[in-house]
């Protein structure tokens, strides 16, 4: 029986597809073991959208190769990188024995089979109606509703990577949604690289597929206690999605909108075929449809030929917004994009110190924003136990992460109110509360203790 380990990078969609390979390799009799060491296959899911994680996976790879000569461990790569040239070059360095790219997941078994190198590359329309069995004893799950993206913004590798989109069926990402009804998940996050543009396959509509307003719609009505979703595309971002999601209860008022840049001039050279007046735009029609929505965004510094007058307008535009939180990217020029072809990247001091400036703007407006959220009762999914003994984690509906000390009656995952009462930039502090909003009265801790362990910059 093959003992088999997987390393995952890279993003939500990525940790998707190695559950779903994990699940296949189960269903072939292998073993899934803890670490490397117990491993006798180990497979490392890539990602490629920027320099970082192509480089941890080269040093991975080196060190996985060591283990090969040392003990004959079969070494395997997926995902993202696994597609490119520049990946399967690495895969030929690191002696890597099975190469499969995110469209040919299923050839695992055959893959397992070969008794040679094994490389699978086609992106196969089976694996979208591949249905992975529900994580065991998880209060939340993943459910990818596309794959592959239609845009070409000049940055971006993925589109290479991971193809054109290819929506699933209704009926599929519905079946699947009650298989984890069934096995007890009350969260699920509908995932794909743009959402919103669900059943636009190359530019057109499918005949009779849902938009992705009416799929939230569906899925709103199927028990499921809370949708979250990720990612959006701001072009393909229409006003019914901000409606469906306010009429929906069960979708998180948590908009993951990325803006990448707050320039006209950047987004024209990034390709992303929206302006900054039309971003404000949809911002303004969510808040109009859910006033209290909770903002993210991503934002990519130091594009090749962006100005101090161009970055300024992302510092405007973040001021203009006022978001919650943001991911915050230097950009990394990724051979193969239209952008390291025809641009030349900026100094690289030039985009760090850039990175400082908008983390300060960030960290002062997520702080701000937390602290609104002191003295409010939040809806909190808690996952399970935190760091610190005695103190349980988990994520509010709007997405923050939120710490609460055990409560008699309350010392396990599940949904709870919960009374926040200490704010940092990235974490909420509270105590569970019962319906009545007041305080359960066995705490085993107060708060003030919740606080030490974390240094909270705001306080009541
Ligand atoms: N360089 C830096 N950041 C990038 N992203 C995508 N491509 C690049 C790149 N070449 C960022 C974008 C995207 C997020 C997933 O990664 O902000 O939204
Ligand atoms: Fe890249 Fe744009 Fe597609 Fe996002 S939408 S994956 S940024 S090409």
């Amino acid at each position: 029986m093959v003992r088999a380990h997987l390393i995952t990078y890279g993003c939500q969609m990525n940790e998707y597809d190695t559950h779903l390979v994990e699940s296949q390799l189960v269903s072939l009799g292998a073993d899934l073991v803890d670490s490397i060491d117990e491993a006798d296959f180990v497979l490392v899911n890539t990602c490629a959208v920027r320099g970082k994680p192509v480089d941890k996976v080269r040093s991975l790879l080196g060190n996985l190769r060591q283990q090969k000569a040392k003990r004959g461990l079969v070494i395997g790569m997926m995902g993202c990188l696994a597609q490119l040239e520049e990946g399967q070059q690495i895969a030929r360095k690191f002696e890597v024995d099975v190469l499969l790219g995110p469209g040919s997941l299923l050839d695992i078994g055959a893959a397992l089979e070969s008794n040679t190198r094994f490389w699978g590359l086609q992106f196969k329309d089976e694996l979208h109606d591949h249905i992975p069995p529900a994580p065991v004893g998880r209060l939340q799950a993943h459910l990818t509703i596309m794959r592959g993206c239609d845009h070409h913004c000049t940055y971006c590798i993925v589109p290479t990577t991971r193809g054109p989109q290819v929506s699933r069926t209704p009926g599929s990402i519905l079946r699947e949604l009650d298989g984890l009804l069934a096995a007890g998940v009350r969260e699920v996050t509908l995932l794909g690289q743009n959402v919103n543009a669900y059943g636009i396959d190359q530019g057109a509509r499918i005949t009779g597929i849902p938009s992705f307003a009416e799929l939230l719609r569906l899925v709103g009505q199927s028990g499921i206690e809370r949708i979250k979703f990720t990612t959006s595309h701001p072009m393909n971002f229409t006003e019914d999605v901000a409606a469906a999601m306010a009429e929906t209860p069960a979708v998180c008022e948590f908009v993951h909108l990325p803006v990448q840049s707050g320039s006209n001039t950047v987004l024209r050279r990034m390709a992303r075929e929206y302006t900054r007046e039309k971003y404000l735009e949809h911002i303004a029609q969510i808040r109009r449809h859910m006033p209290g929505a909770v903002l993210a965004t991503d934002i990519i510094v130091g594009f090749p030929g962006e100005t101090e007058g161009e970055f300024q307008q992302t510092l405007d535009l973040y001021d203009e917004v006022g978001y919650d939180s943001a991911y915050m990217f230097i950009y990394s020029a990724r051979p193969g994009t239209p952008s390291y072809r025809h641009f030349a990247d900026l100094p690289r001091e030039v985009k760090t110190e850039r990175l400082q400036r908008l983390i300060v703007k960030q960290k002062d407006w997520s702080q701000r924003r937390n602290a609104g959220k002191v003295g409010t009762v939040q809806n909190v999914l808690l996952r399970g136990d935190a760091h610190e003994a005695g103190f349980l984690e988990g994520h509010s509906r709007g997405n923050h992460p939120v710490v609460v000390p055990k409560a008699l009656g309350a010392d396990t995952a599940g949904i709870y109110s919960v009374k926040i009462a200490h704010a940092t930039p990235h974490m909420l502090y509270g105590q569970i509360v019962g319906p009545d909003g007041e305080a359960l009265p066995e705490l085993p801790r107060l708060l003030p203790e919740a606080a030490a362990v974390s240094s909270p910059l705001v306080m009541v």
